[in-house]
């Protein structure tokens, strides 16, 4: 059917036209409950009036200079970052896998600059990190990786949430230099780690001089619960990425940086044509004044509470086993039988979700969503599972 476009994605049958708050209207006019916001990018609702406000102002006034000049809505958006990720300097980019690549840059280059002429990051099993060539060699799944061999070399794995990997890794490889993880992993089916496991991890890089370098492209700003779900453990990383809900669906990645991170990279090292423009920035700044204003992390954590209870209590009532994890609106019901076709069934009753890793149910609606959007969530969707389920 699209024998024009390359054929990178498998896509459902639907084509969205509008979008409003938690909804979105397909050509015929049905309106669908948007229980995924474009893969954790549209936070704020789809259509956000103080954001639309900022597209139409930006667009009659600025759209792109370059980074040969200065660019005041950087640096704004900076001097809002920062304090809210407790870091120091922000590169911006485009994309999270660009933001991810900065990142592996600049532990390479703190890396040399200490003598290390390998430096090597230790990234996790399951892991996801893009799809650019150094950040799929970084990403902990062979599907994404095959085919795109030779994979890029420096990056030895460990299991997610195994402090004493991480250890034997540091006992035998004299070439680390960082550990890049995501607090929460998405892709990989949501899975967390105890507050041992950062703050052990968090130890060892103090100890050995190491980055430690964190995700956040998915789990961050409100979604959590908190601006950022590293911010749940009590650490603070001396490398944090950001992308996807920043924007609010305008394309923009941030790589952050505090201590010695902060100032590795120097002119000519590193760069981007699009990245940071006032356009972007202008957007992401309103974006954060939104989640500021409307305390959005807090709404994600009560909303998501309200939700993980409600399909706790539709599968108490049963003999199904499904495991419910994650964090504020970051969630996961692994069914721990392939569900993919589920989404297809959903699509049907007109509520949009995800499967990831064949087995988990990904929900990452909307911050913004409103109670009675959660139960019509669970009014769809359990009877989807026990149907699977018991079939
Ligand atoms: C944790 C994480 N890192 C990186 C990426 C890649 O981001 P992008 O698709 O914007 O390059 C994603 C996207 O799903 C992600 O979830």
């Amino acid at each position: 059917m699209h024998s024009t476009l390359i054929d990178a994605y498998k896509r459902l049958a639907v084509t969205f036209v509008q979008g409003e708050g938690c909804w979105l209207w397909d050509k015929q006019d049905k309106r669908y409950l948007d229980a995924l916001s474009g893969i954790g990018v549209c936070s704020l609702g789809h259509c956000h009036p103080r954001v639309t406000d900022t597209i139409r102002r930006q667009a009659d006034t600025l759209i792109h200079t370059s980074n040969i000049y200065e660019v005041d809505a950087q640096q704004q958006l900076a001097e809002k970052l920062c304090p809210l990720s407790n870091m120091e300097k922000v590169f911006f980019a485009n994309s999270g896998a660009e933001a991810n690549e900065c990142a592996i840059k600049i532990a390479r280059l703190y890396g040399h600059q200490k003598g290390i002429d390998e430096p090597t990051i230790i990234v996790m099993e399951r892991s996801f990190h893009g799809r650019t060539l150094a950040t799929l060699s970084a990403t902990g799944n062979r599907k994404i990786q095959a085919g795109f061999e030779p994979l890029v070399k420096g990056f030895v794995r460990a299991p997610f949430a195994d402090l004493q990997a991480i250890q034997t890794i540091a006992e035998t490889n004299p070439n680390v230099v960082a550990v890049l993880l995501e607090p929460i992993q998405g892709e990989g089916g949501i899975h967390t780690a105890t507050k041992e496991y950062f703050s052990g991890v968090r130890q060892l890089c103090d100890q050995l001089g190491w980055l430690l370098m964190l995700d956040e492209i998915q789990s961050g700003l409100c979604r959590s619960g908190q601006w950022f779900a590293h911010q749940h453990q009590h650490i603070i990383p001396d490398v944090l990425c950001s992308a996807k809900a920043l924007g609010n669906g305008i394309p923009i990645g941030a790589c952050m940086a505090r201590g010695a991170a902060a100032s590795v990279i120097h002119p000519g090292n590193h760069g981007s044509t699009f990245g940071g423009n006032p356009f972007a920035c202008s957007v992401a700044s309103t974006v954060l004044e939104v989640m500021q204003d409307d305390n959005l992390a807090a709404r994600a954590a009560r909303q998501g509470e309200k939700l993980t209870q409600m399909f706790a209590e539709q599968f108490q009532r049963t003999s199904l086993e499904v495991d419910i994890r994650g964090q504020g609106l970051m969630i996961g019901l692994d069914l721990k039988k392939p569900c993919t076709e589920l989404v297809q069934q959903a699509l049907e009753k007109q509520l949009l979700i995800n499967v990831t890793s064949e087995s988990v149910i990904r929900l990452l609606p909307p911050l913004v969503i409103e109670d009675e959007q959660l139960e019509q969530i669970v009014n769809c969707l359990f009877p989807l599972i026990h149907n699977h389920l018991k079939s």
